[in-house]
């Protein structure tokens, strides 16, 4: 049995507070452009396959706090490059829909960035994007959280690199999510 150690507690807050900000703060279609994104897709339809959505919000949680430690205040770094709490860049951005604030527009130079810097619009244009390009990348048979890593570093043709665990982003994301796992089967 798991102990609850120090450690375990600031992933639990860790995870509280990500809860607060991202899950009860999310308005429904405070943006434009967001698909439904609840898994009710048509490949619900009469077939036995189920609807796909392992974008967990502890999934989530655990890319921004590889990204950047989850430090809601990240602008872009690298030259603009990568903006916000996820890192997001722009070909990410265009890929998800271009998602914006409400009342930009996408074509707006400056779109871009405020919705990466945002942590509401990062975060769905984050879902939005492993909600299209979901990719069983480890080819282990399922395509979940750990898949959902690799695509965020890798995007979903370089995913299935075997040298995406050997990067320090993948290890700081599967140790987040590992405890994840080890908190839920305490
Ligand atoms: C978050 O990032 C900002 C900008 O990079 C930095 O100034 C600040 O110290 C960081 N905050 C934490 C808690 O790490």
């Amino acid at each position: 049995m798991a102990k609850i150690n120090a450690f375990s507690l600031i992933a639990i807050y860790g995870l509280m507070a990500f809860t607060v900000i991202f899950v009860s703060a999310t308005p429904q279609r405070r943006f434009s452009g967001v698909d439904d994104l609840t898994g009710q897709s048509s490949q619900n339809t009469g077939s036995r396959r189920k609807a796909i959505n392992p974008m967990t919000e502890a999934c989530l949680a655990c890319i921004c706090q590889a990204s950047t430690n989850c430090n809601l205040t990240t602008r872009c770094i690298s030259n603009g490059k990568y903006c916000g709490p996820f890192l997001i860049s722009r070909p990410y951005w265009l890929d998800a829909g271009q998602l914006t604030l409400i009342g930009d527009r996408a074509e707006r130079a400056g779109a871009f960035e405020d919705c990466a810097n945002d942590p509401i619009c990062s975060a769905q244009t984050v879902r939005t994007y492993m909600q299209r390009f979901q990719t069983d990348c480890n080819r282990d048979g399922a395509i979940d959280c750990d898949d959902m890593g690799r695509i965020h570093l890798m995007g979903p043709t370089d995913c299935v690199n075997p040298r995406v665990p050997t990067t320090p982003f993948f290890k700081r994301f599967r140790s987040c999510y590992d405890k994840v796992l080890q908190l839920s089967s305490a």
